[in-house]
């Protein structure tokens, strides 16, 4: 099977971005096929100076809706997981790898799917301009597809999270984060099952090893 190619979204990033403005050109990317068959891109939202950006895959079903990330089922479990790691979510800037709903329909429900590698390629573009309008300080990556859009097809979360991390040589950006922290996505904890409790501890103890990072760089 041919490999997919998609344009990219560079060429709908305005030359001179702002939060505000890259929300507003983000809504007519067409840099890949996501924009089809969602609502809206979803852009980062937060605090425009956090010295934490925090890192997920793409909008769920809410945020679809919403136009926000993390609003819905996994955004509780994140918020929570934040407050008991003794991290402000109000001092967060909160976005995703790719700004688009990758899903497909069953019934009337919309079924969430990954996104592939091209289109988190194709939606670089969007994270890099909010990364150099942010600037944090460091980068909590939630779950494997946030991880591979900095680190590659080889990361795994599993065996990367809970360590500080040095900032990917392969992914530039004017002036990189000191550091990045892996974890787990807050969706694996919802789908734990028996073990969520072990997962969402094993979450918050993550978290806690960012509060520190945070603590010694601020
Ligand atoms: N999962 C994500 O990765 N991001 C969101 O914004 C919501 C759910
Ligand atoms: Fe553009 Fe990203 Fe949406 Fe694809 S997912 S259309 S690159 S904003």
């Amino acid at each position: 099977m041919a490999r997919e190619t998609f344009p990219g979204a560079q060429e709908w990033v305005p030359d001179r971005p702002t939060l505000p403005r890259l929300q507003e050109a983000a809504q007519t990317c067409r840099g890949c096929d996501l924009y089809r068959d969602a609502t809206q891109a979803v852009m980062g939202a937060g605090d425009p100076d956090a010295p934490l950006m925090l890192l997920g895959e793409q909008p769920g079903d809410r945020e679809d809706r919403e136009g926000e990330p993390f609003v819905g089922p996994a955004g509780r479990v994140l918020d929570d997981a934040l407050a008991e790691a003794g991290i402000d979510p109000a001092h967060v800037f909160t976005t995703n790898a790719v700004k688009h709903f990758r899903h497909h329909t069953a019934g009337k429900r919309r079924i969430h799917d990954s996104p592939k590698s091209a289109h988190v390629a194709a939606c670089a573009p969007w994270l890099r301009a909010e990364l150099a309008l942010v600037r944090p300080r460091g980068v909590v990556v939630l779950g494997g597809t946030a991880g591979k859009a900095l680190y590659g097809s080889s990361f795994k979360v599993g065996e990367a999270r809970g360590e500080r991390r040095p900032w990917p040589e392969r992914y530039a950006v004017g002036d990189p984060p000191a550091w990045v922290l892996a974890t787990i996505h807050p969706s694996a904890v919802l789908r734990a099952g028996e073990e969520r409790a072990a997962a969402y501890a094993g979450l918050v103890a993550d978290l806690r090893v960012a509060a520190s990072l945070l603590a010694d760089s601020a």
